[in-house]
């Protein structure tokens, strides 16, 4: 089917079977004649009309606006009614991104994601996380197949499936990154509630609509990957392309220990957990010791030295210790004793800038 697609666009004229098995193959927003008269051939162009999966024909009209006039001046793009073009491009120039621009040669055509060969390059192509044939708004990975279940690949649903394919099982993670499912998975003591709602009832510096639980119509009370990655432009494309902020997160989220604590220095977290809250101890009543420091305005702990921003598979709260901070105590113990939602108790063993806990009780 698709081999004989690729005959026929080669063969010139599409015939008129083409036409028919081609209205199957394109669906979504790159089916809109209106926005795309030449069809097939607003991608598929040049002589062979076969594609790498490169990025280069995305950014004829997903790149900067020059470009994109130029495709509307050779009659290939017609900017209809309300639709609306980003520069991708520039996203993926930033600082923190995907690395579409840099790795090249590596994306095959039919590969399986997640990736089997451990030693394979890492790459993300647009085609990798869009099905160019398919994709539609409101559902940009659709046509795209998830992780691997027993002898079953489904198609992608969620965003954080889209993620897994390159983010979890993948067998050339590199030695800095992990495997996501493994933090985000429902079974473990504590995570950021990605894959179903979280586990903890009781958490009280949640702001508006944010909740623990749904509980009315309204209430918000799971989240995505790109509640937090993304563009750190409000006005910017969706997805996480490119931001200027660390960890291709869409806010700031200051990972140094030893600064001072503002309400930009950890605004990513304060989007969801109020401030006040916080630093008032309503909770770990020596968050604010810890985050503004023992003498105001000199600095205090991140909240990575001790929350993992996804999930802790040893640990409620997402409690799991920065190790390059965060030391064992002379007696080699570094861990921490909860004990439950809303009791405000527990007990810390380690050796964090100097001071032995060891336990040290709250
Ligand atoms: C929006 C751009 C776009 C449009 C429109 C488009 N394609 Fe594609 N097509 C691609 C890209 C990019 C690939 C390569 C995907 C990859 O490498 O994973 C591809 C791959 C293919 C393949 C797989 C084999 C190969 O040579 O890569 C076939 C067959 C194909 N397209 C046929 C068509 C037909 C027929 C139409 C019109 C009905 C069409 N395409 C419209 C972008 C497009
Ligand atoms: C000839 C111009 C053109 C090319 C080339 C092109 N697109 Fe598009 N793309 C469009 C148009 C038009 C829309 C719809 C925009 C709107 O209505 O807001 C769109 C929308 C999208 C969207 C937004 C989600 C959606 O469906 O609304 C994604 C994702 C996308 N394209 C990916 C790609 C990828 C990946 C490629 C390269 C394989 C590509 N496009 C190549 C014209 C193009
Ligand atoms: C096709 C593979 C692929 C997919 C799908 C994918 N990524 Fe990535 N991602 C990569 C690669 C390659 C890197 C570069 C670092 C590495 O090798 O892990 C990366 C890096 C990142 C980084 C770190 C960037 C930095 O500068 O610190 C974040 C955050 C990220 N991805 C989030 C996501 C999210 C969220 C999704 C799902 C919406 C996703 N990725 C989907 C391949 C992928
Ligand atoms: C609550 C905010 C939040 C959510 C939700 C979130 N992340 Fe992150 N992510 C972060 C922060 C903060 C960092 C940087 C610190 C770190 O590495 O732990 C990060 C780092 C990363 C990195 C780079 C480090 C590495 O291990 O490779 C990847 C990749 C990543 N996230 C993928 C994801 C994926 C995939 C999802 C959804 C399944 C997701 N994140 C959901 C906040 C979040
Ligand atoms: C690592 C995965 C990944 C890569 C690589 C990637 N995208 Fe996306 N893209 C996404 C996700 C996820 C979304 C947004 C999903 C949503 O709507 O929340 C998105 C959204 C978009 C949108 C819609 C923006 C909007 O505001 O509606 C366009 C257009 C787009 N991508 C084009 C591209 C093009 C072109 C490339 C390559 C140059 C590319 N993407 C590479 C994951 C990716
Ligand atoms: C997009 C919203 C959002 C952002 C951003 C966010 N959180 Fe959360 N967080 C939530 C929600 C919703 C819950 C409730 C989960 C539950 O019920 O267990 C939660 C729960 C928590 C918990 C308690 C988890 C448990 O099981 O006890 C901690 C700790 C936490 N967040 C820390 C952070 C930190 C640190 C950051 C910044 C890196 C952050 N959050 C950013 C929405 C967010
Ligand atoms: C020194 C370690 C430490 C640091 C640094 C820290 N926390 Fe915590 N945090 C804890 C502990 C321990 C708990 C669990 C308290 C309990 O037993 O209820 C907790 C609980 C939480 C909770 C869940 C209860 C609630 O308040 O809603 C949130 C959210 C949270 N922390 C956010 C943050 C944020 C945001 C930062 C950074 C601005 C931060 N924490 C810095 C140790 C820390």
């Amino acid at each position: 089917m698709l081999l004989l697609g690729v005959v026929v666009l080669l063969a010139g004229a599409p015939a008129p079977a083409l036409a028919a098995s081609g209205k199957g193959l394109l669906q979504g927003s790159h089916a809109s004649r209106g926005q795309l008269p030449k069809s097939c051939r607003s991608c598929h162009m040049g002589m062979t009309m076969a594609l790498s999966g490169e990025e280069a024909v995305c950014l004829a009209c997903h790149g900067d606006a020059q470009a994109r006039n130029q495709m509307v001046g050779k009659g290939v793009l017609r900017m209809a009614g309300n639709a609306s073009f980003a520069d991708i491009a520039a996203e993926l120039r930033k600082p923190y991104r995907h690395p579409t621009l840099t790795v090249q040669g590596v994306h095959q055509k039919f590969e399986v994601l997640p990736e089997q060969v451990v030693n394979a390059a890492r790459h993300a192509e647009c085609v990798d996380c869009h099905n160019p044939h398919l994709t539609e708004k409101g559902r940009p990975y659709r046509g795209l197949k998830g992780r691997r279940v027993g002898n079953f690949t489904g198609e992608i649903e969620q965003e954080y499936q889209l993620c897994y394919r390159c983010h979890s099982e993948s067998a050339n993670l590199p030695g800095t990154s992990t495997d996501k499912h493994a933090e985000f998975k429902v079974s473990n003591p504590s995570y950021h509630p990605v894959e179903g709602e979280g586990k903890n009832t009781y958490v009280i510096s949640l702001k508006e609509p944010y909740v623990a639980k749904k509980e009315r119509p309204g209430d918000v009370s799971t989240i995505s990957c790109s509640d937090c990655h993304g563009s750190d432009n409000p006005n910017g494309p969706a997805g996480p392309h490119g931001s200027n902020f660390a960890g291709l997160l869409k806010l700031n989220y200051q990972m140094e220990d030893g600064r001072p604590e503002s309400s930009f220095s950890y605004e990513l977290c304060y989007k969801c957990h109020d401030r006040t809250s916080i630093l008032n101890n309503e909770s770990f009543p020596y968050h604010a010791l810890h985050i503004q420091g023992r003498v105001a305005g000199q600095g205090g702990a991140s909240c990575i030295a001790c929350h993992d921003a996804h999930g802790s598979s040893q640990y409620q709260f997402l409690i799991r210790f920065d190790e390059q901070v965060v030391f064992e105590t002379r007696d080699g113990k570094r861990k921490f004793d909860a004990e439950g939602y809303a009791a405000r108790h527990g007990a810390c063993y380690l050796n964090c800038h100097g001071v032995e806990h060891n336990p040290l009780k709250y």
